[in-house]
């Protein structure tokens, strides 16, 4: 199996990180296809220190965690090569930090490529995005996610490719940020920023930190592609999850990139006929943050109760996260936007001590019953209805085979399984990277 894909099946935060650090485990390539610092993958690893004591026979291991917003999670594993594909936005400054904690982390320099065609995400856009209002009508990460998208698609973005050309680099800030201090009326925030120092700030950075851009910067969609020719191992990391996908998502409330399978083609030029394996991640139970429809928000104590035994607090900004039950009717959704050949079910120890467990098998719209996944605004206006499964109440962090597993737990996965006819291939049962069940 050469071409892996890890997808959220969700709004995010489903435990995709670790996934995808799972299978980048011996993989040659890791690869972000989209989004930019909104993405926080927070990873627990074991790191095998090279060290004398290992020399003379005893493996040194240090557990440690990192949080990583840009760089992909495989590019943890020593020889794992990292991509930044064409479909993200770039915060320079959240990069070289990235790489530079990285470098910290492993004992070889992390390989990391990024490709020409990926845009910068520049210290105006987070400002611009506060200005327009998105953070609160939204609930957006404040990143500066839409703002850095939207001057792509306006044609105006500013590219990787960009960084090599200094004087062309010089004078696209200049351009761009002379617009916005003008569309924004000379506004404090934007008016104290100064296209030239910024200029300087940014290749400065690359070279502080010894990072040759001309080395870094290649053609990614090549790259890849030939990789897979060569029967080389390439998992692409998705960030954010299928209901937050600009297409498919819950839209408006949705981020600004593509986070399902096709955003593969667009975002790291790899055509999806190409990936065989297609991972859909879910917790075992839903999140959100940020605005928007969530049919099956629990917002009694037992969602705090969710909240608390998940510890659903945002990686990226820390936000209390809106939690609920598992929606059957979102979740086939997402498999068939995005052709999921297996599911990986995240968290399964936090319902452990619910004595009920409710599914959402279909919505009451107006009296009628909905099957399938609508847009707003009539998602807005639905009812879940819910099969309730009983629950295990007791600890399962445990466990590591299928068998080992409650029966009561061993029947809640059977059941989502058979209600979106994909096998669960994964189950995870705590934070740690050896949590887990394979079925
Ligand atoms: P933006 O991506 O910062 O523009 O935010 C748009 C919406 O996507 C907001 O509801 C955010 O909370 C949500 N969002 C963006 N990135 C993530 C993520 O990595 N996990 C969960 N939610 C996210």
């Amino acid at each position: 199996m050469t071409a892996i894909a890890v997808l959220g099946a969700q709004w995010g935060d489903e435990g995709k990180g670790k996934v995808a650090h799972l299978f980048s485990q011996g993989a040659d390539f890791c690869v972000r296809f989209n989004g930019g610092t909104n993405a926080g993958h927070r990873v627990i690893f074991t790191k095998v220190k090279v060290s004398t004591a290992e020399r003379r026979g005893g493996a040194v291991t240090e557990e440690g965690e990192f949080k990583f917003h840009l760089v992909p999670s495989g590019a943890l594993h020593e020889h794992c090569i990292g991509v930044l594909g064409n479909g993200m936005v770039i915060d320079p400054r959240a990069l070289v930090t990235e790489i530079e904690a990285l470098r910290s982390i492993k004992d070889e320099e992390p390989q990391l490529f990024i490709s020409p065609r990926a845009h910068l995400l520049l210290p105006y856009h987070p400002i611009i995005e506060e200005l327009a209002g998105a953070a609160s009508e939204i609930g957006t990460t404040s990143k500066g996610i839409g703002p850095a998208y939207g001057d792509k698609i306006q044609r105006r973005g500013i590219t990787m490719a960009d960084l090599l050309f200094e004087g062309a680099f010089r004078e696209k800030l200049r351009r761009n940020l002379e617009r916005e201090k003008r569309l924004w009326g000379g506004h404090p925030s934007l008016v104290k920023l100064n296209a030239d120092a910024l200029a300087d700030e940014i290749l400065g950075l690359f070279e502080a930190a010894a990072l040759p851009l001309g080395k870094r910067i290649i053609d990614t969609v090549k790259l890849l592609n030939f990789a897979l020719d060569e029967g080389k191992r390439v998992i692409f990391e998705g960030a954010q999850g299928c209901l937050l996908d600009i297409d498919f998502g819950t839209y408006p409330y949705v981020t600004s990139s593509s986070a399902t399978i096709g955003g593969i083609g667009i975002g790291a030029g790899v055509s999806p006929r190409r990936i065989e394996k297609v991972i859909g991640v879910t917790k075992a139970y839903t999140t959100r943050v940020g605005s928007g429809p969530f049919p099956t928000e629990v917002k009694d104590s037992m969602g705090e109760q969710l909240r608390q035994a998940g510890r659903e607090f945002g990686t990226t900004t820390g936000r209390p996260r809106r939690c609920g039950w598992l929606d059957l009717v979102a979740l086939k959704y997402a498999s068939q936007v995005n052709g999921f050949t297996e599911l990986a079910v995240m968290k399964l120890d936090v319902l452990s001590e619910f004595p009920e467990i409710p599914v959402a098998m279909s919505y009451r719209y107006q009296g009628e019953c909905l099957e399938d996944f609508p847009m707003l605004p009539i998602l807005e206006r639905c009812e879940p209805v819910y099969e309730k499964l009983p629950g295990w109440q007791e600890d399962i962090s445990h466990c590591r085979e299928f068998s080992e597993l409650p029966i009561n737990a061993q029947r809640y996965i059977r059941f989502i399984e058979e209600q979106l006819e994909v096998p669960v291939a994964l189950i995870s049962v705590g934070p740690a990277s050896a949590d887990n069940i394979f079925p």
